[in-house]
């Protein structure tokens, strides 16, 4: 990135971080920006006062030495002018301020976390927007509130410096020009080491995610159970160590190698400032100047140097933030992949639908190709069941029939409408889905049931939910029945077992008991009989719907309508049970090979 590049980049970010702050809060943003406005000017007008009433003092020394009302009035002026420079200051940072950075917050933790929730399931799976998100929670918020504080600093710091700028021109233009000349050097290093720190931040993203990583891994209760047996334990707590001491030398690095750098250019600045109130000496000491004059000169040298000082630091520092801060913009960003037509086709009527996949091929972004050439149909009412070895590809039909990629080549029709014009929100409303990967909500039973169709509030639908799914018989065993709060998580949740875990999910699918029911391995987990009973259930409750059944168990495979056989991406038999055993083909095989383990 070149440097024009850079500061673009800087009053794009500055642009975006004042749109949000508006957002956040009008009102109290103007209050905020017309404060720190005062506040700045308070300090050089305190001075000017100041100076009148110096040489108010000096007057009257040389006279009576009688408190004039003009005096009187001078010094209760100056009070007043710093009383209230106090109270605005006050309202300013400890009340205005801290509420709101608390709101910027709370609407930048909004912003983001719905921006994750909403990214298409590409983005969610690319490992370069992972790297992405990653950099981006790094800087956020605390990076976006400092480079909102620094900014306002900023404001502040620059007011004080133009006024006092100002107010020194009279005393020669160039003895301000060259005290703000005096601090180039400063933004020079400062600049350099700041890029030089974020290259290296980047360089070493890698490593940032790799720490993340193997410390979630020691910290997640069931990545400890198979360290502990394997005894990866220290080698892991090694690889931490190792990973923060790199990162550690690599942040320090550019530091070190600066600080010299900034050393000398403070030491620089501080003989400039010294001779430039040197040079007023004399004029003082021959009585040129009034002592008032003097004060106030040596006043506006120190508030130039200081206040200049404070730009360089907080704009370097803002600098630093705004390179980290884009991060978060440009995640908010993030294009959509999956692109909705609007308003987009939407049945009105939500019953089993019919599907079709025409000559459908698709590969995951730049890898090899998953799905070659697929062809199906489903009818209304139709039970369809995909079997074949792992990564033939039947999840990924599956996310291609939720849409959460679109395919390369070929169409999936939905009533014969293509699956790209269609509302996304009302094609859900067809699904009940149970993932090879299902969530374990901790929440209490009757929540995972329920969150089936949060639309809807039936106790009875949900008990009987639970009866079909067969985890009445643990719910039961529970003093608190479906208020039982599950997970690891809370001092009086249970945990359940894998199985009982899976009976849940699919009481969840009855609850909802859509009209299309996928299921992706849904009792791997679950014993033999109880496996029965429940496909019975499932056969009775979906007579007349759709199911689509991804197993490699046969016998809940062979009472579907249709079967296909997956491998390799590609559909290499077709048809029911009876035909394909007949065929005495790849199925056939696979379902003797089954059956041979249980029959002696
Ligand atoms: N998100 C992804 N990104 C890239 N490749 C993927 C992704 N998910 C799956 N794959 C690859 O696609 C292929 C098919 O995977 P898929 O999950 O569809 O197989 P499957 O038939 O469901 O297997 P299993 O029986 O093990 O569940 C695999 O080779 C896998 O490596
Ligand atoms: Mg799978």
């Amino acid at each position: 990135m070149t440097k024009t590049d850079v500061i673009r980049q800087l009053f794009k970010n500055i642009k975006r971080v004042l749109r949000i702050a508006w957002q956040t809060s009008p009102l109290v943003f103007t209050w905020l920006i017309f404060l720190t406005i005062l506040c700045s000017l308070f300090p050089v007008a305190l001075s000017y006062v100041f100076k009148l009433l110096l040489d108010a003092i000096v007057k009257t020394q040389n006279l009576a030495g009688t408190i004039t009302i003009g005096l009187l009035s001078l010094f209760a002026f100056r009070y007043i002018i710093d009383f209230a420079y106090n109270i605005a200051d006050a309202l300013n940072f400890d009340y205005f301020d801290k509420t709101f950075r608390q709101k910027f917050e709370n609407r930048l933790t909004l912003e983001f976390t719905k921006k994750i929730s909403e990214l298409d399931i590409p983005h969610l799976e690319n490992s370069e927007t992972q790297n992405l998100i990653q950099k981006a929670r790094q800087a956020y918020p605390w990076r976006l509130t400092n480079f909102y504080n620094f900014l306002i600093n900023d404001i502040l710091n620059l007011g004080v410096f133009i006024s006092a700028f100002v107010v020194l021109i009279p005393y020669g233009y160039w003895i301000p020009l060259a005290l703000a000349v005096s601090t180039i050097p400063r933004l020079y290093y400062r600049n350099k080491y700041v890029r030089s720190e974020w290259t290296r931040f980047n360089q070493s993203i890698g490593e940032s995610k790799d720490l993340m990583y193997v410390r979630n891994l020691l910290d997640d209760p069931s990545g400890i159970k198979e360290i502990r047996v394997s005894q990866a334990g220290p080698k892991l707590l090694n690889r931490i160590k190792d990973l923060q001491d790199f990162l550690l030398t690599t942040i320090r690095e550019p530091l070190k190698k600066y600080l010299p750098f900034f050393l000398s250019t403070i030491f620089f600045e501080a003989i400039i400032l010294v001779i430039l109130a040197y040079f007023k000496l004399p004029d003082i000491v021959q009585g040129a100047i009034t002592i008032g004059t003097f004060t106030f000169y040596i006043q506006n040298l120190d508030r130039i140097s200081n206040s200049s000082q404070g730009v360089v630091g907080q704009a370097t520092r803002l600098f630093e933030q705004n390179l980290y801060v884009s991060y978060f913009f440009e995640v908010l960003e993030l294009p959509k992949i999956i692109k909705e037509k609007k308003p987009g086709v939407l049945f009105d009527e939500i019953k089993p639908p019919k599907i079709e996949f025409k000559n459908v091929s698709f590969s995951y972004a730049g890898g090899l190709e998953i799905l070659k050439n697929i062809s199906f149909k489903i009818e209304p009412g139709e039970h369809l069941a995909i079997v074949g070895p792992n990564g033939a590809g039947k999840t990924t039909i599956i996310r291609l029939l939720l849409r959460f990629y679109d395919p390369a080549e070929g169409q999936i029709l939905i009533n014969d409408v293509d699956l790209k014009e269609m509302k996304l929100n009302n094609w859900y409303k067809f699904v009940s889905i149970l993932f090879q990967d299902f969530v374990k909500f901790s929440l209490t039973i009757k929540d995972n049931i329920l969150l089936g169709d949060i639309r809807a509030i039936d106790e009875n639908r949900m008990k009987d939910a639970a009866v079909k799914s067969g985890a009445i018989d643990f719910i039961d065993k529970f003093p608190k029945k479906y208020d039982t709060r599950l997970g690891k998580r809370f001092d009086d949740s249970v945990e359940l077992s894998q199985g009982q875990w899976q009976k849940l999910a699919l009481a969840r699918m009855f609850y909802e008991a859509a009209p299309l029911l996928i299921l992706d391995e849904p009792t791997s987990a679950i014993d033999a009989e109880a496996e029965a009973e429940i496909f019975d259930n499932i056969n009775k409750v979906y007579k007349d719907k759709n199911l689509i059944l991804i197993s490699h168990r046969f016998s809940t495979v062979r009472g579907a309508d249709k079967i296909i056989v997956l491998q390799n991406g590609r559909i290499t038999e077709e048809g029911d049970h009876a035909s394909l055993m007949e065929k005495d083909q790849v199925y056939a095989r696979m379902f003797r090979k089954q059956a041979e383990g249980y029959i002696e």
